[in-house]
């Protein structure tokens, strides 16, 4: 990669401070993130502390929430000397952005966003916010205000990569001269692993009390992964489509050994469901150990 300043990607991404972050994040996004990094791009961390305020009623400890965050960041290998990690609520600007941006999507293109609809349908709250709707905008301007070419995410944020660069598209063609465009219009970046499922079979959530958290103890790990959903079939196969809850604890094991999951399963096979969780644990346990002691020391004020 070109490291000279003007050539160099820049990377935006970010999560919302809503509590810990899990396996999921980080075979999803987080390893991403430390290996461009590593390899000499330029990285933007949002902590989006605006946008989690998308489907809560009570901002409870979100300063907390905030440092949580910081944490598994720095523990997963994010690196401050080399990496900007910053919440919305520091920087006034990027959030100027979000009036001009919604000028330029109709209120249709709002309501169809799948994942908004996704959370919409998964919200306890007794009314949906007006910044449900708004929140991708919000995220585009997350997103262009550092102009941004690429955007590590996980595969539900794909729609929200399509309204940035349409966002970006507009702008350009509404504000800007012919040829000179002020927005580049960024390029997700999905990981190559699958999406996790969460340990109910749902999609894993740091809210839904199914995930694996990055910086929670081996013991913990053991409880969770015990008590997942599995199927009646006694022997281990990994069949994503027919059977989504064995595969993905299969492929969790497998992407904590760097192992092809069709092969993990094979070995597992006649060992059952038993045999599935206990490699799932120690796996886990193995992968993030290093992880884990890092976030569990203390860090200098
Ligand atoms: N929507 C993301 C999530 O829920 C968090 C986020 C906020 C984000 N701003 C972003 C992700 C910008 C990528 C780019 O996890």
């Amino acid at each position: 990669m070109n490291t000279s300043s003007s050539t160099r990607t820049r990377i935006l991404t970010g999560d919302r401070p809503t509590g810990r972050l899990h396996v999921g994040h980080y075979f999803g996004s987080l390893e991403n993130r430390v290996r461009l990094q590593n390899e000499g791009a330029e990285v933007y961390v949002v902590i989006a502390d605006y946008q989690v305020l998308t489907d809560r009623d009570v901002a409870a400890d979100l300063p907390g929430h905030v440092e949580e965050l910081m944490l598994d960041y720095l523990a997963v290998g994010i690196d401050p000397e080399r990496s900007v990690i910053f919440t919305h609520s520091a920087v006034p600007a990027l959030n100027q952005l979000l009036l001009p941006f919604l000028s330029l999507v109709s209120v249709a293109e709002l309501q169809r966003n799948p994942t908004v609809k996704d959370e919409i349908r998964h919200s306890s709250q007794a009314a949906v916010s007006g910044l449900m709707f708004t929140y991708p905008v919000h995220q585009a301007a997350d997103i262009l205000f550092c102009k941004a070419d690429l955007v590590p995410v996980g595969r539900d944020q794909l729609p929200h990569l399509e309204v940035t660069r349409t966002v970006a598209r507009r702008f350009n063609d509404r504000y800007t001269r012919p040829g000179a465009p002020v927005f580049p219009e960024p390029e997700a970046l999905l990981s190559a692993a699958p999406l996790l499922l969460g340990t109910d079979g749902g999609k894993m959530s740091k809210s839904r009390g199914n995930a694996v958290q990055l910086a929670t103890d081996a013991d913990e790990t053991a409880r969770l992964i015990r008590g997942a959903k599995t199927d009646m079939e006694r022997h281990i196969t990994y069949e994503p489509e027919r059977r989504p809850e064995v595969s993905s604890l299969v492929l969790l094991a497998a992407l904590c050994q760097e192992c092809d999951p069709a092969v993990l399963a094979e070995e597992i096979g006649g060992g059952g469901a038993a045999r599935l969780k206990q490699v799932v644990t120690e796996s886990v346990n193995e992968r993030f150990a290093p992880v884990r002691a890092r976030r569990a020391c203390d860090y200098p004020a």
